[in-house]
């Protein structure tokens, strides 16, 4: 069995990523089921085969302590662990050789505190598994915008400890021109001089972080299924050395 985690910054189009991919998936005869880890989300575009929100519901969470939208989610996401064994239990009943899993919208929340880390390995055991992480191509064609989005990326990378593919998304919503540029920078090209005048601290920052890209985002489009064909290969080849899932 091999996880695939999808994690991105709120918005950046985790749910209908999980959704369109497990679909494109499906479509090839695959063996795929879906989890949903966000216990504040409020409608699903998918029947996922393991609910989060069938053990803490941020909803209920909120209205009981009296907490705040965040705090809620903070709080559900602790209280998942308190349930842990029961979560585990009905999630290891789940026989398909793929397991998408879609996370908090804050992926700050899922990735920062030790809840996010120590849930998913839990979850996860000794199955092989990789997070994809979303990088919203709307808000990445600025370049400082992209370098954050790179930094987050490298941040989350480290916290989880896990193989880790970014993609691109939403680049339907993007000029030609604007993915060209964004391709380039992948490729570590031009991405200084887009930036314009830096400090020595901010040069330095982004050459690092250029030379330690191991592989460019790769650009997705979950309206038309832009990019699936190339990230279902680059996962296979992190998870599974080239062989299908079937
Ligand atoms: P949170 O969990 O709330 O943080 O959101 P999310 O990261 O799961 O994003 P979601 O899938 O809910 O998408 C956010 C918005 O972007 C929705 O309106 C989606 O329809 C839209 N969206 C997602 N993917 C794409 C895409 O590939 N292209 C376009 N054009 N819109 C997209």
């Amino acid at each position: 069995m091999y996880y695939v985690f999808f994690t991105g910054t709120a918005g950046s189009g985790k749910t209908t990523a999980v959704k369109e991919f497990r679909d494109y998936l499906l479509d090839q005869e695959m063996d795929v089921a879906v989890v949903n880890m966000d216990p504040a989300v409020e409608t699903l575009p998918y029947t996922p085969d393991f609910d989060v929100r069938d053990y803490v519901d941020a909803r209920e969470v909120m209205e009981r302590f009296g907490l705040g939208p965040n705090s809620s989610l903070i709080v559900s996401i602790d209280l998942l662990l308190t349930k842990a064994t029961d979560i585990k239990r009905e999630v290891g009943e789940i026989e398909s050789n793929y397991v998408l899993v879609d996370t908090p919208g804050q992926v700050e929340l899922f990735a920062y505190r030790d809840t996010g880390r120590t849930f998913s390995s839990l979850l996860v055991g000794d199955s092989k598994s990789v997070n994809v992480f979303l990088m919203d191509s709307f808000i990445a064609r600025e370049a400082r915008s992209y370098v954050s989005l790179l930094l987050l990326s490298s941040s989350i990378r480290f916290k989880l400890g896990i193989p880790q593919v970014n993609v691109l998304s939403k680049v339907d919503l993007i000029s030609d021109k604007e993915l060209e540029k964004l391709l380039a920078w992948g490729e570590g090209e031009d991405l200084l001089d887009s930036l314009g005048v830096v400090d020595d601290y901010s040069f330095e920052l982004v050459r690092t972080l250029i030379e330690s890209l191991e592989v460019p985002p790769i650009p997705l489009s979950s309206t038309n299924r832009e990019g699936f064909d190339k990230l279902y290969a680059e996962i296979q080849r992190i998870l599974a050395g080239g062989e299908d899932f079937v």
